[in-house]
């Protein structure tokens, strides 16, 4: 397996943009499109070029790639520490996740309920299992609520490519165990 990529990030940006235009409205369709393009692209070299790191949002740093002017497109690399899980949380926008290094748990969990509670979900665990670099998984709702932690003592890191703005997005934080819902605008996870 090749250990680094000429398929740059500005190549993959370009593809990318390509299929949301005609795609983006699909999110299992964009998904679908675009996940053996993630594939190729966690192996470029320059996904965590210090010029594309910005001051850490809620404690996590991130190198910024692309952000469509319409929104319709955001591509970053999260850095992510040893210690430091995210919470239980959905992306409502469609999206996909490469790691491109170090080595990450994720566990996905499906909502098997109609929705209709605000304050309760009904979660059923899909996956539970560590990836490493050249692993890409797609998040398109309603299978996309997940937790990224990282396994050993060097950070992890994974290239999300999400079809809109998670920044000002409606999202939802999970508690697995009770299953309450707490309903967050924007918070960086
Ligand atoms: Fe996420």
């Amino acid at each position: 397996m090749a250990t680094t990529s000429n398929y740059t990030m500005d190549a993959f940006i370009e593809d990318a943009r390509k299929i949301v235009a005609e795609f983006g409205e699909d999110g299992q369709e964009a998904a679908a499109r675009l996940f053996p393009l993630v594939e190729k692209a966690v192996w470029f070299d320059g996904l965590m070029d210090e010029s594309k790191r910005v001051p850490p949002e809620s404690g996590r740093s991130r190198f910024y790639h692309y952000r469509a002017p319409d929104e319709s497109l955001l591509v970053y690399v999260v850095e992510f520490v040893p210690g430091m899980p995210t919470p239980t949380h959905d992306h409502v926008n469609w999206g996909l996740i490469g790691v491109c290094g170090g080595k990450q748990l994720t566990t996905l969990h499906e909502r098997i309920d109609d929705g209709s509670d605000p304050e309760y979900a009904r979660l059923k665990l899909l996956e539970h299992r560590v990836r490493e670099r050249g692993e890409v998984h797609s998040l398109v709702a309603p299978r996309d609520i997940h937790t990224i932690e990282t396994v050993g003592d060097e950070p992890s890191y994974s290239l999300h490519v999400i079809g809109g703005n998670l920044t000002r997005s409606h999202r939802n934080i999970y508690d697995v165990e009770t299953c309450k819902i707490n309903p967050v605008t924007g918070q960086r996870m």
